[in-house]
């Protein structure tokens, strides 16, 4: 089992394989990066699987797949399968913006790939084309409705910002519904990397806009997840993310990896430990060492909420995939 200081049972690893994109969402990376992690310094699956194994036998039962983009890393799947033959029971996740999948989805789901969430901000093709500053929508919804036909269970991630896309929260809502997958509405989180000036709704203004149209009951946050769920009079669930209002640090249950092998103990901070080293050298004891490290180090909370006056963090989302 995994416990960090404040006594928190940590079970949950975040694994981004690139930080690389092939997007350039408005919130997260809006240029591209000047010094891109040149790709020798990547760690390969191989390495990479070594920590994953590591904390899968100190008590991680969850895994997701993030970046950047995760498939733009050539041979995703396999790295998944070694993931999955590992151990069984794992609940296997990934976060892409869909754009590749629809040729991937078959390959991810015969690796043991259990669930996918897909970024989703518009249905409009010039609103999506503003938000990921390229033309995606067509390729991304390609990519859902694939996800859907080999049996994926698909989420649907909306970052809904002022001006762009905050009129789409019903259409995106209902597109996701009739589909079957669950949504979840992500308050835009501040931070140095995104484009200045970007103003996201508020989880508040979501609901009142969802409230419009139809009835909702508060459901509240399910276990260790951020996720603040609510339920339509027909069963239907969504959720708002809600950093600022709500302090869901408390039960925090995570920590991340990078593709660089810098293991993160919150999203919010920049510390960070290396398990480079101990990988390269197939050091499975410094590796837990390492892990064991960063957990006495994992912060009580972020400095998102709103009595810390919206701190913007220095972090960069694309490195941890969110
Ligand atoms: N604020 C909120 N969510 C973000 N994401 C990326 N950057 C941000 C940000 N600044 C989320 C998006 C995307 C996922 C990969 O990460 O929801 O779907
Ligand atoms: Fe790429 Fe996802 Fe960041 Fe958009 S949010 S730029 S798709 S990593």
């Amino acid at each position: 089992m995994l416990v960090d200081g404040f006594g928190r049972n940590v079970t949950y690893l975040r694994v981004s394989v690139t930080e690389r994109c092939n997007f350039r969402c408005q919130y997260c990376m809006p240029e591209k990066p000047f010094s891109w992690v040149p790709k020798e310094n990547l760690l390969s699956f191989e390495e990479l699987f070594l920590f994953v194994k590591v904390a899968i036998d100190e008590g991680i039962t969850k895994i997701r797949i993030t970046g950047g983009e995760p498939l733009l890393r050539t041979d995703l799947d396999k790295f998944i399968a070694m993931i999955n033959n590992h151990k069984s029971g794992l609940d296997l996740a990934l976060t892409t913006n869909g754009f590749l999948l629809k040729d991937a989805a078959q390959k991810l789901k015969n690796a043991g790939l259990q669930r996918v969430n897909i970024s989703l901000d518009s249905l409009k093709p010039d609103v999506a084309g503003k938000m990921a500053q390229k033309d995606v929508l067509a390729k991304v919804q390609a990519g859902i409705e694939e996800a859907l036909r080999v049996g994926l269970k698909v989420k649907i991630n909306m970052v809904p910002i002022k001006g762009i896309n905050d009129t789409e929260v019903l259409d995106v809502l209902e597109y996701a519904k009739e589909r079957g997958m669950s949504i979840r509405f992500i308050e835009y989180m501040e931070n140095t990397h995104a484009k200045e000036k970007l103003k996201g709704l508020s989880g508040q203004e979501v609901q009142t806009i969802i409230a419009q149209k139809y009835h909702f009951k508060e459901i509240g946050r399910v276990g260790p997840s951020p996720a603040h769920l609510f339920e339509f009079d027909d069963g239907y669930i969504f959720g708002i993310i809600d950093p600022h209002k709500h302090d869901f640090c408390e039960d925090c249950n995570r920590i991340r990896l990078t593709a660089e092998g810098m293991l993160i103990p919150c999203l919010y901070f920049d510390e960070a430990m290396s398990i480079k080293d101990a990988v390269h050298n197939g050091d499975v004891a410094k590796a837990a060492e390492v892990l064991k490290e960063v957990l006495r180090n994992k912060p009580e909370k972020n400095k998102w909420s709103d009595d810390d006056q919206n701190e913007t963090s220095n972090r960069a989302f694309y490195e941890t995939g969110g």
